[in-house]
């Protein structure tokens, strides 16, 4: 009996110890789970403050634009696009002599190029089409470390890509951050036409893809140049519109912005009040109507591309 009560005694114990160890695994296992976890929280937290950062210095400007804007002008309406009408260096008369010149890439610079280029707070708003033609004319170039790239206060000319190494971003003196890899930097200069906002200087050897402001600003202004005289046409096309003027449908073509819906969406409802004007650029819309609550949708018309409706809007 004593002999048997000692052997499951000691299976217990083992069994106990089995169950222990067992136990212990899983939470090593949730630790190393937990570690990781927090790994990516904190590249997370890091990532959001290069991107804090970047918004207090383009505040910063905007707010100084903001306050010139609004002596002069009055106040202004912002636009919806991050990258808008800062005045620019380059004279709109130029823009046909500018020739942009195409380098060639691999297909993984390519598609980091236009990561970076969507991954940037203030140039992912842009056309598929500018970001690809930015990326075909950004040239390669490569500076050892301890090289400063950018020096702030100095007139910006280039917008890097980031494609191999580590650069540091300071700040009179301070640092801000250390930028990786697949990065937009010098941006700021180019979009907002200020002076560098901080200095950025090579952590390691660093290879770099760059455009300069003329290239940049050339892509930027002749989309911008062809998609103004494509309003104007539409709304040249409206024939109440067709007896204005053309500054005014000019004027009328600035404030126009592009809005998509996707297939089977409401664009107004019928009895709602309406404050905008349509005009449709591609697809087709369906015009329908409801004699009374009781009786189903009946569709009047069906409208295509140059078409026009919401113009009762226009008249308050
Ligand atoms: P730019 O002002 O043209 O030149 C310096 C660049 O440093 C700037 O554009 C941004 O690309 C980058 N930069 C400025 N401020 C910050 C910041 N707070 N965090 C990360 N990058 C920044």
């Amino acid at each position: 009996m004593a002999v048997s009560k000692t052997c499951g005694t000691l299976r217990d114990l083992q069994l106990a110890l089995r169950l222990k160890m067992e136990e212990l695994r899983q939470r090593d296992a949730l630790i190393d789970e937990l570690e990781l976890e927090l790994d990516s929280q904190d590249d997370l937290i890091r990532q959001l403050q290069v991107q804090l950062d970047r918004h207090r210095s383009t505040t910063q400007l905007q707010g100084a634009a903001g306050d010139a804007a609004s002596t002069v002008e009055g106040p202004q309406r912002m636009k919806r696009q991050a990258i808008s009408a800062e005045p620019t260096k380059l004279d709109p008369s130029q823009l046909s002599d500018v020739t942009l010149k195409s380098y060639s890439k691999t297909k993984e610079s390519s598609e980091l190029i236009q990561r970076a280029l969507m991954d940037n707070d203030f140039m992912k708003h842009l056309e598929h089409g500018q970001i690809l033609t930015i990326m075909d004319c950004m040239h390669p170039t490569s500076l050892t470390k301890g090289c400063v790239v950018i020096q702030e206060g100095d007139d910006g000319s280039t917008v890097y890509v980031l494609e191999e190494g580590m650069v540091e971003v300071t700040k009179q003196g301070q640092k801000l951050c250390s930028i990786g890899h697949g990065t937009v930097f010098g941006e700021l200069a180019i979009l907002y036409n200020c002076t560098r906002t901080a200095t950025v200087t090579a952590l390691t050897d660093i290879k770099l893809w760059a455009i300069d402001r003329q290239g940049f600003q050339t892509i930027m202004m002749r989309t911008g140049l062809i998609k103004h005289s494509q309003y104007t046409d539409y709304l040249r096309s409206v024939p109440s519109f067709q007896e204005l003027p053309e500054d005014v449908l000019s004027k009328l073509a600035d404030v126009l912005e592009e809005t998509h819906y996707s297939d089977g969406d409401y664009i107004i409802r019928q009895g709602a009040t309406g404050d905008t004007f349509f005009i449709i650029s591609e697809g087709q819309v369906k015009v329908s109507q409801q004699n009374s609550p009781s009786d189903e949708l009946q569709v009047v018309k069906t409208l295509t591309k140059g078409d026009w409706f919401g113009e009762q809007a226009l008249k308050g």
